[in-house]
């Protein structure tokens, strides 16, 4: 890394397209230097459905950044979510030739774990190894430069619809910026909101995006299971929407200034009738805030019991020791801490990147930067920017030549 040097990137979420710009220092922090954030029209479930919109809105999202840094980017890391975005689990078993584990022998082994998967129209965009079993000898984390005439790889794969990708791809060339990398946001934003000492002992990051909740488990200092959800914020503004009655722009107001889970449950606590008149001028009715919160309740505990299943199908419920790290837009609703605690049988919290220096004067310690925070930290852990991808989108099939070419993250 050049000293100075800034990257950037960009998270194209469902309700909002947010953009880092920030540079490392000798210690490897992070400080950021620009933030931009512009509401997300074109994308929806991470699928760009109106193209003119989308790049609209990341140009506005990048221009913001841009300003505080005073610098033009021309290379950017992208965070992409959304329901096309999938994970399984792959195993690989290659003969090591030399009698002695090289890089390349760990790189054969992770290709090799794709080959039983069904990739039809689907582009990997990261192969992550859980654990390596050498010869007969399993559990191993690095297995580079050990003996062994056999090594085996269990990995989780992370794809992405092939068109889905193509469209983001092509919007932000458009924009007129090369991408560097593209990362999962299930695996970004756990980097932004984890200590390593968590994800030894054993913790899930929830992230509740508008559309999508991402879901990782880390055990063992790696990721032992991932899944996106096809629910979020949206899902429990639009319940408001109906439950009250309102328009699903009041249910986003009503939502985030009014919606208390934990109220929802306090036996004791007085209701109270919120005057939409407050949040819209054309508004005249009154909303029980009890109401409200128990709407709210109902689709939050819905998302948290399908993840505590996922959890359990892996025998990991309410056995996870650092509990539940919730992040993401979702994460700042009322409450959020107590349901998860309940549900889940697990300590919880809410984690929110930190900043370790405020020269942009906009703070990133919100829990929605967690995936565009912790895919720039990603970037410097893996250095795929020395490479940079170049887009051509005359040449045909010229990304999947390069398909696997940064996919695969070894610790
Ligand atoms: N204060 C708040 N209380 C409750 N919910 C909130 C609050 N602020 C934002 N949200 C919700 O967070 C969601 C947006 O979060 P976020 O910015 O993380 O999503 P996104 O990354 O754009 O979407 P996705 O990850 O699904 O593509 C919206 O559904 C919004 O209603
Ligand atoms: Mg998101």
């Amino acid at each position: 890394m050049v000293p100075g040097e800034t990257f950037t990137a960009i998270d194209i979420g469902s309700s909002k397209i947010k953009t880092i710009i920030g540079t490392f220092t000798e210690d490897k922090k992070l400080r950021v230097l620009g933030v931009g954030v512009a509401a997300s029209g074109g994308v929806r479930k991470g699928n760009i459905l109106d193209m003119d919109e989308f790049k609209k809105n990341v140009d506005a999202s990048l221009l913001e950044a841009e300003k505080m840094t005073g610098e033009e980017t021309r290379s950017v890391y992208l965070c992409v979510s959304g329901t096309s975005i999938d994970s399984v689990v792959g195993t690989g078993i290659v003969a090591v030739p030399h009698g002695e584990v090289s890089e390349e022998d760990v790189s054969r082994a992770l290709d090799m774990s794709q080959n039983g998967v069904d990739l039809t129209n689907r582009e990997v965009l990261k192969v992550i190894p859980e654990s390596f079993a050498l010869d007969n000898e399993a559990g191993i984390k690095n297995p580079v430069g050990m003996a062994a005439k056999k090594l085996e790889v269990r990995a989780h794969i992370f794809s992405v619809g092939e068109n889905v990708l193509w469209n983001i791809k092509k919007g932000i060339a458009d924009v007129g910026v090369d991408i560097y990398d593209v990362y999962p946001n299930v695996i970004s934003a756990p980097e932004a909101v984890l200590t390593r000492r968590q994800k030894e002992l054993g913790v899930v990051v929830v992230d509740i995006g508008a559309s999508t909740t991402d879901v990782a488990v880390y055990e063992e200092g790696t990721l032992i299971f991932a899944t996106v959800i096809p629910m979020g914020g949206e899902h429990v503004t639009s319940d408001v929407a109906i439950g009250a009655r309102v328009s699903i722009d009041l249910a986003e107001k009503l939502k985030i200034e009014y919606g208390d889970l934990a109220f929802a449950k306090e036996e004791k606590a007085k209701d109270e009738d919120i005057q939409l008149s407050k949040l819209s001028k054309t508004e005249t009715a009154t909303v029980s805030k009890k109401y409200l919160s128990e709407i709210v309740r109902a689709r939050y505990g819905e998302i948290f019991y399908f993840i505590n299943a996922e959890l359990k199908k892996i025998g990991k419920d309410g056995m996870l020791p650092e509990g539940a790290v919730i992040t993401g837009g979702g994460a700042k609703m009322r409450g959020v801490v107590e349901l998860a605690k309940e549900i889940f049988r697990l300590p919880a919290a809410v984690g929110i990147p930190e900043d370790s220096d405020l020269i942009s004067g906009t703070s990133i310690g919100d829990p929605v930067y967690a995936g565009v925070i912790g895919t720039l930290l990603l970037s410097q852990r893996y250095g795929s920017h020395r490479h940079r991808l170049r887009l051509s989108f005359s040449v045909g099939g010229f990304w999947n030549s390069l398909k696997n070419l940064f996919s695969k993250l070894v610790p």
